[in-house]
């Protein structure tokens, strides 16, 4: 049996230590959640997976990490500071807040049912600062809304300092802050998020090629965490931002939500390049940007080759890794009848997301040989660097067994009175739950083959 809805699986996080509500003991302050031991590596594990498709399996991406705060003037020329805001209504009745376009009914509150409401108005969701001694409270800058601007404001950082040749891309994975009004569903509207951002500069006369190429890429990618094909679906926007010349969003099919929006894919033309340049006039600019009196650079590119200069087109992918954690575990919880009254939840992770990677368990607590030996594996499966390995010595095999079922952990691998005798060990495979006796010594190959 699968999850019913997303708070189950928050209720299940919390108990395993997964996530947590923000300030949960003052609390909690909505739109925030904190990562767990557990959270804390399976989210690693996500972020490490996503980065070696887009930089080491790549000759033509480059990483990059920007501060999370910027010049004010960066989100006014990407068009944010004037744009981006959501419809707000009030009832005036219980005084709720809602996001217009998320009400289940437009004409009534969401909480009380009253038709009392205010009329939308635009409420801003960047998070401005006032950085500095210098202005008495007044916003110079911003919590970054999004990872993208922060790498296009770079773009000729890069280019001058890495050399490198159209096409090619830059990644970052970082925080981003919003304003949302009504955060919600767990982790999937957070005010406070990390994203997983690609921007992939391009010839103008090859745009749509590589929006056609990078939809292909990125579905692959999703599956290879082990999410079904049949539990994504490609949403191409029938409404255009005024940037944009094609999007879509790749969603995945969430416990009691349906599908929604796990990353979302843009063909963003030369709006954010152009928008950030000096001289724009120099440029034929297709996409409608507002004039730039305060740049300092032309983020423009020059072809060693043929000579033209130009300003790139963007495809940009952008991923938010905590709806990436939330989906991941959603697909992989399952509860199963063992028969007899029995049942237990197991997470069917990839090995390769699994927080734990194998657990290392003595069968008897009192028993010294038994613990020197199960240090002696778990020393040696630590030394492979492949993640977190643990030593279990309760002595209670089979809450132990159960536990790293509902964890994750691919195996747990057991020594015995019989190890002591003659070196070998059992190892249980969490999805068939089968047991097999092997050489302790063959033990660290055996888990390393599993994980890679
Ligand atoms: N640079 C483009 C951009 O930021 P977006 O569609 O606004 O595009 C990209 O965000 C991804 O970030 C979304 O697909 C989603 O996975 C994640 N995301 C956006 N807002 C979020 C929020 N409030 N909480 C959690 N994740 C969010």
């Amino acid at each position: 049996m699968p999850l019913k809805s997303l708070e189950d699986l928050a209720s299940f996080c919390k108990r395993r230590g997964f996530a947590f509500q923000g300030s949960e003991i003052y609390g909690g302050l909505k739109g925030f959640w904190d990562l767990g031991p557990l959270g804390v590596e399976l989210m690693k594990n996500i972020r490490e997976t996503w980065w070696r498709s887009m930089v080491y399996e790549r000759d033509d991406i480059d990483g990059m990490e920007a501060a999370l705060i910027s010049n004010r003037k960066a989100w006014q020329y990407s068009g944010h500071e004037g744009g981006f805001s959501d419809p707000l209504v009030e009832c005036k009745k219980c005084h709720i807040r809602m996001r217009q376009d998320n009400m289940k009914d437009q004409t009534k509150c969401d909480a009380c049912n009253s038709t009392d409401l205010t009329a939308p108005r635009d409420f801003k969701l960047m998070m401005g600062l006032a950085v500095g001694a210098v202005t008495d409270g007044e916003i110079n800058a911003y919590l970054r809304p999004e990872t993208a601007t922060t790498t296009f404001i770079n773009f000729k950082n890069v280019l001058d300092s890495a050399s490198r040749k159209i096409p090619f891309g830059l990644v970052q994975i970082g925080k981003a802050f919003r304003n949302e009004i009504t955060p919600r569903n767990f982790v999937f509207r957070m005010r406070e998020f990390e994203q997983a951002e690609l921007q992939y500069f391009v010839h103008p006369s090859e745009g749509m090629k590589w929006y056609e190429y990078w939809k292909a890429e990125r579905r692959k990618w999703w599956v290879s965490l082990g999410i079904p094909a049949e539990k994504l679906r490609e949403q191409e926007h029938e409404q255009l931002s005024h940037y944009a010349k094609a999007a879509f969003d790749l969603q995945y099919e969430f416990a009691g939500l349906g599908f929604e929006e796990v990353e979302g894919l843009h063909h963003r033309q030369d709006y954010d390049l152009g928008s950030h340049t000096k001289n724009q006039k120099d440029f034929n600019i297709q996409a409608k940007v507002m004039e730039n009196k305060d740049s300092t650079a032309k983020l423009s590119y020059s072809d060693p080759q043929t000579g033209e200069t130009y300003i790139p087109f963007v495809i940009e992918m952008a991923m938010g890794t905590h709806r990436c954690m939330a989906a991941v575990l959603d697909n992989a919880y399952t509860e199963e009848d063992l028969g007899e009254g029995n049942s237990r939840v197991v997470l069917k992770l990839k090995p390769t997301l699994s927080p734990i990677k194998a657990a290392v368990i003595p069968l008897a607590r009192n028993v010294p040989e038994l613990l020197t030996l199960a240090e002696k594996i778990h020393g040696e499966l630590k030394a492979l660097g492949l993640g977190r390995t643990v030593i279990e010595n309760s002595g209670n095999i089979g809450k132990n067994y159960r536990r790293h079922d509902e964890i994750g952990t691919p195996v747990c691998v057991t020594v015995d009175h019989q190890s002591l005798e003659d070196g070998t060990v059992t190892i249980r495979h969490r999805d068939t739950m089968k047991q097999e006796r092997v050489k302790a010594d063959d033990i660290p190959d055996i888990v390393r083959k599993l994980i890679k």
